[in-house]
């Protein structure tokens, strides 16, 4: 991940406002922000804050792209200019620093409102000050964390997975058991099976399953424990599954969304493959845990090193749009947070007590 990736994701604030970074070269910085309901301010247009926000931010991140790797920025001030009633369906902030420095940057910011047929306004106008200071030891005790690819994380992962203490996992086998139903004779497909938890369990309720995933690791796991009685097969989710239309009578997709950029791509996809009288079954970690902090990760077994594995901050609203996009209707939607039974049974998960960890959905094609 690089620096400036770093600073819109590790900013809880900045992920739920849902800011996204766009470009990032020496000395500019591109972001943008699709605008509903909650960044408006009581006369419906878009809020002061959301645009200083977004103006500060971006700044940040193109100034730490020219400071040292020991180094970070800190705002010691700004001025924003707004220059008209701010309306429209996103925003796009633009940040060139223009006084780099040693101690001191000077960053401008200009935010953008974005309407229909493209067209763009210059809405407000920010001066930011910037001060480069040295990163704290827990900063840069963060850098030991090591950062890898989806794909490299869970074939490190795939050593350990199945015999963690996994909170998500515990809570979200039941409910993709209520959710999937009575599958005997049924064509199953489980979108990014990993190490086989579910295709294994409804291969062995007489559901003919097909495995799919990019992981060689997962899948060596899944294949060995399965002995045959599912039909495992590799691939990225990124690309157009390998199947015809309406082949399945259900189709699982558990935990792995949060690592899928394009959610509609995906959700399309599901939908296809999905006979037109079954359903798919999604579960996904709650967005709610990103501000937590809280990402796929594991300590990798070779190098005993924090891992986080490239994940996407996805929010709800993500989802819901790519959802309706797909064509897929909701016939279930529902949030689960750590209640005590399971702080018990998952003790690393009481921490996160009342908090939401989880979303199960069952979708209609
Ligand atoms: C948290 S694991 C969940 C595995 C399994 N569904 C379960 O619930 O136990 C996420 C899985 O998604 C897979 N995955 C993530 N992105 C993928 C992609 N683009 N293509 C294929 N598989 C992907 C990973 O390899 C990993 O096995």
């Amino acid at each position: 991940m690089s620096r400036a990736e770093e600073i819109f994701r590790k900013a809880a604030f900045v992920a739920d406002l849902g800011m996204r970074l766009e470009s990032i070269e020496p000395g500019v910085c591109v972001s943008s922000l699709g605008i509903s309901a909650r960044h408006l301010q009581q006369d419906r247009f878009i809020h002061a804050g959301v645009q200083a926000t977004m103006a500060d931010h971006t700044a940040g991140a193109a100034a730490a792209s020219l400071v040292e790797a020991d180094e970070t920025v800190l705002t010691i001030e700004y001025k924003i200019n707004l220059l008209r009633p701010a309306m429209g369906q996103a925003l796009r902030c633009k940040s060139t620093v223009l006084r780099p420095g040693r101690t001191v940057i000077v960053a401008e910011s200009e935010v953008y409102t974005l309407g229909a047929g493209d067209s763009e306004k210059l809405t407000s106008k920010a001066t930011i000050t910037l001060a480069v200071v040295k990163r704290t030891e827990s900063e840069e005790g963060e850098d030991a964390t090591h950062h890898v690819s989806t794909r490299e994380g869970y074939d490190r992962w795939s050593e350990i997975y199945d015999g963690e203490d996994n909170a998500l996992v515990q809570l979200e086998e039941p409910l993709v058991d209520g959710l999937v139903g009575e599958v005997r004779g049924l064509d199953v497909a489980d979108i990014g099976c990993g190490t086989g938890r579910h295709a294994i369990r409804l291969a062995k309720r007489g559901a003919q399953v097909t495995g799919v995933d990019f992981s060689e690791g997962m899948l060596a796991k899944a294949r060995q424990k399965a002995e045959g009685s599912v039909k495992f097969l590799v691939h990225d989710l990124s690309e157009r599954l390998p199947f015809v239309e309406g082949t399945f009578d259900r189709v699982l997709c558990a935990l792995v969304l949060d690592h899928i950029n394009d959610p509609t791509a995906l959700f399309k996809e599901l939908r296809r493959i999905c006979k037109k009288d079954g359903f798919v079954v999604v579960t996904v970690m709650h967005p709610a845990m990103m501000l937590r902090g809280v990402q796929a990760r594991f300590v990798d077994p070779a190098s005993g090193k924090k891992t986080h594995v490239e994940s996407a901050p996805n929010l709800i609203a993500d989802y819901v749009t790519a959802i309706a996009r797909a064509g897929l209707a909701i016939d279930l939607f529902a949030e689960h947070s750590v209640d005590e039974a399971l702080a018990v049974r998952s003790p690393r998960s009481r921490k996160y007590l009342g908090w939401p960890l989880l979303i199960t959905m069952r979708l209609l094609p």
